[in-house]
């Protein structure tokens, strides 16, 4: 992905979240100065598995298991900074050197005990199935201009304000929703004091700095986490996750501009997940989709919930190739399919009697869409020691072919398998 004029490439999941952005960035990682989380907070769930050890990572960017690499967590994301201290006691505890290599904005709002009561209290927040983690209460402080931003952290007077204003508006919340449970102003208020010290140290203005690094001609990766059916705008809205999860959000959540940007990778699985609810137009049956689960080990990395699975949808993909501009494609767990008779590619939908080829933005529509599916013959063997694009047996090289003509993105990456080593690199 890097080279002489690729300098500043974007990492989007172009399906519904989980297509194995984390591995991608990793690998990625490799030739990069510095890699940027750009929105969503702890509700993604990146695994990374080096040698046969998982780590899976919430909110710091995946770089960060590349020693001398670079991370910075955007303005666009929310952070929750309890998780955030967890998550780096754990990597440290693994032999990973975070110390003086990571950098937050002072920009980013936080996620605070009351957002995570507030999400788990709601019965819209589980009517969507989020993942419970705050992410839609902070957004919506945030927008509301009644967030707390991490620079807040440097005047306790400030931030004591700010913390009230917060936890007014969610008790009256709670009691909108007839929950009990109250939050009080004092316990967020020490524990934002107790992780100020370690906190206020990482905060930088996180735009400049990768606008210098930028300037320098340094490689900069902005990973994004969730898909881009999730983003608030171009999802399936209402039930989305509450940030652009799109290559746009790269921009703002990362503070830079969007001609700064040279390449966008989205990636996909060979197949289709999504977790919580809405509309799954591809979605296997019963039978097929407990299958697809086991073989493809499909549980939620932040959640434990099982993933929803469908085949691959062409409609999907080629919009998100769209309003991303994706300049390339990565096709992830291949192996997955290894045992199938055949393989659907779904190149549009039926619903209540018209043709759409174009992913339709009514719920309506995609909840009655059927898939119109193109189907090929499996291949039967095992792609997980396949290096090379000859490597692969013809079937799997014809899916592939198919897969890329549809979505209009030429494939650079194929993985077989999760270890760092099992990809094909084109
Ligand atoms: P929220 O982001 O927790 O508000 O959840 C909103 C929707 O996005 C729910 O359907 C979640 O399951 C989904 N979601 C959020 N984060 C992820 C992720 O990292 N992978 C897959 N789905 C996600
Ligand atoms: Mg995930």
């Amino acid at each position: 992905m890097f080279g002489d004029s690729r300098r500043t490439v974007v990492v989007v999941g172009a399906q519904w979240g989980d297509e194995g952005k984390g591995k991608l960035v990793d690998v990625l990682a490799e030739r990069a100065a510095w890699v940027v989380r750009y929105q969503g907070g702890a509700n993604a769930g990146h695994t990374v598995d080096i040698a046969g050890s998982k780590f899976v990572l919430h909110q710091i960017p995946s770089g960060i298991l590349h020693p001398g690499v670079r991370c910075a967590i955007g303005n666009g994301v929310v952070l929750d900074p309890d998780t955030l201290f967890h998550e780096i006691d754990g990597l440290v505890k693994d032999g990973v050197d975070v110390e003086g290599r990571l950098y937050v904005s002072e920009r980013a709002h936080l996620v605070l005990p009351y957002h995570k009561l507030v999400d788990s209290e709601s019965t819209a927040s589980k009517a969507i199935g989020t993942t419970g983690r705050g992410i839609g209460p902070a957004y919506e402080d945030k927008v509301a201009r009644r967030g707390v931003r991490v620079l807040d952290i440097r005047s306790t007077k400030r931030l004591r304000q700010l913390v009230e204003q917060g936890v007014d508006h969610a008790n009256a919340q709670l009691a909108r929703f007839g929950s009990k449970k109250r939050v009080n102003a004092d316990e967020t208020v020490n524990l934002l004091a107790s992780l100020a010290p370690r906190l206020l140290p990482l905060a930088e203005d996180v735009g400049l700095v990768i606008h210098r690094a930028i300037k320098s001609g340094a490689a900069v990766l902005l990973e994004g986490a969730q898909g881009s059916l999730l983003d608030v705008d171009h999802g399936t809205y209402p039930y989305v996750t509450s940030s652009n999860t799109t290559a746009g959000g790269a921009a703002t959540g990362a503070g830079i501009a969007p001609q700064a940007i040279d390449a966008v990778l989205g990636v996909v699985k060979a197949y289709t997940t999504r977790v919580g609810a809405g509309p799954l137009p591809t979605e296997m049956d019963e039978k097929l989709a407990d299958e697809t689960r086991k073989l493809g080990a499909e549980f939620g990395a932040t959640t434990g919930r099982p993933r929803r699975c469908g085949w691959f949808d062409a409609v999907v993909v080629r919009y998100a190739a769209r309003v991303n501009g994706l300049t390339d494609l990565a096709v992830t767990k291949l192996d997955v399919l290894d045992t199938f008779d055949k393989i659907a590619l779904c190149s549009g939908y039926d619903s209540d009697g018209e043709a759409y080829t174009e992913f339709p933005a009514d719920l309506t529509v995609l909840e009655r869409a059927k898939p119109l599916y193109e189907w090929m013959p499996g291949w039967k063997k095992s792609t997980a020691d396949a290096r090379r694009i000859e490597d692969l047996p013809d079937a799997a090289r014809r899916y592939l072919d198919r897969m890329q003509a549809m979505v209009e993105t030429p494939i650079t990456y194929v993985s077989v398998g999760t270890r760092r080593d099992q990809i094909i690199g084109l």
